[in-house]
């Protein structure tokens, strides 16, 4: 991992560094996209650039009509395969039989149960053979974030995670979409900037932090365990009801 940071460290910008990754690991890269506005700066990083990239993205079955949208309006513009996974069917049926289809307001353990069955599951099987997971993911964004680099190994996955724009400030982030004309969702016209699935998502006043209408009802770190660094809680709820 060394050697690769250091080669990385050499290259002049994000699809140089992108494209060394997939020189170095053939047909082994993938990128995560919740087409949030970071990843989608990405994703017309790699398709503008032609990289052997996969790009994929999980549909926990709960996004906004304006997500769904915005993945159509991203295939028609780019013409570019987009993978979608889905979470496993028998484990959302008893997950929403035993605890209802709204049980992730009641439990800070249920919310991350349906996160865990609607998305950490489905990332795991998208990332099955990849050997570097590209994501979105800037450091401004959280606490918890803010302690990451642009390269990083995921031990439990047992992978690389790069995280090209770790460094970027929201503004970069805006400044590229504008400059590239690329789509966006148009939910950001209306107070929204960090986006999830929709029924905990809500827009955020001026002067919140962007991730706050995120879990907005949670006090606790507003995190879904797809970056998570603790295994912790997927121990918690390795074998969820819902699972098993
Ligand atoms: S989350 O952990 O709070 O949900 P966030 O929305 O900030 O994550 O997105 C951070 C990065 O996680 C994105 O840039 C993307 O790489 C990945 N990601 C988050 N949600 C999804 C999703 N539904 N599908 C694919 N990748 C996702
Ligand atoms: Fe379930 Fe909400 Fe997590 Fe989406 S964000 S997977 S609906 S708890």
């Amino acid at each position: 991992m060394e050697e690769i940071k250091k080669m990385l460290a050499q290259t002049d910008d994000i699809a140089s560094g992108l494209r060394l990754l997939t020189e170095e690991f053939p047909g082994k890269v993938a990128f995560s996209t919740s087409f949030g506005q970071e990843d989608q700066v990405i994703a017309d990083i790699i398709w503008r650039n032609n990289l052997p990239i996969r790009v994929f993205t999980l549909d926990t079955g709960r996004l906004f009509q304006e997500t769904y949208d915005l993945i159509d309006l991203t295939r028609a513009r780019y013409k570019q395969e987009i993978e979608i996974f889905f979470p496993d069917t028998a484990a959302v049926e008893r997950l929403v039989r035993e605890k209802g289809v709204n049980s992730f307001y009641d439990s800070v353990e249920n919310r991350k149960e349906c996160c865990y069955v609607r998305k950490v599951v489905p990332l795991n099987r998208a990332l099955e053979g990849v050997k570097v997971w590209i994501t979105g993911l800037r450091a401004e964004q959280s606490d918890n974030r803010l302690g990451m680099e642009a390269l990083e190994l995921d031990e439990q996955r047992q992978l690389l995670k790069y995280n090209p724009l770790i460094e970027w400030t929201y503004s970069d982030v805006l400044a590229h979409l504008d400059k590239h004309n690329v789509p966006y969702n148009r939910l950001h016209d209306k107070g929204f900037i960090s986006i999830g699935c929709a029924p905990c998502t809500r827009a955020i006043e001026p002067g919140e932090h962007p991730r706050a209408g995120r879990w907005w009802w949670e006090t606790s770190k507003k995190e879904c365990g797809l970056h998570s660094h603790n295994t912790q809680q997927e121990q918690i709820i390795q074998q969820p009801e819902a699972s098993r």
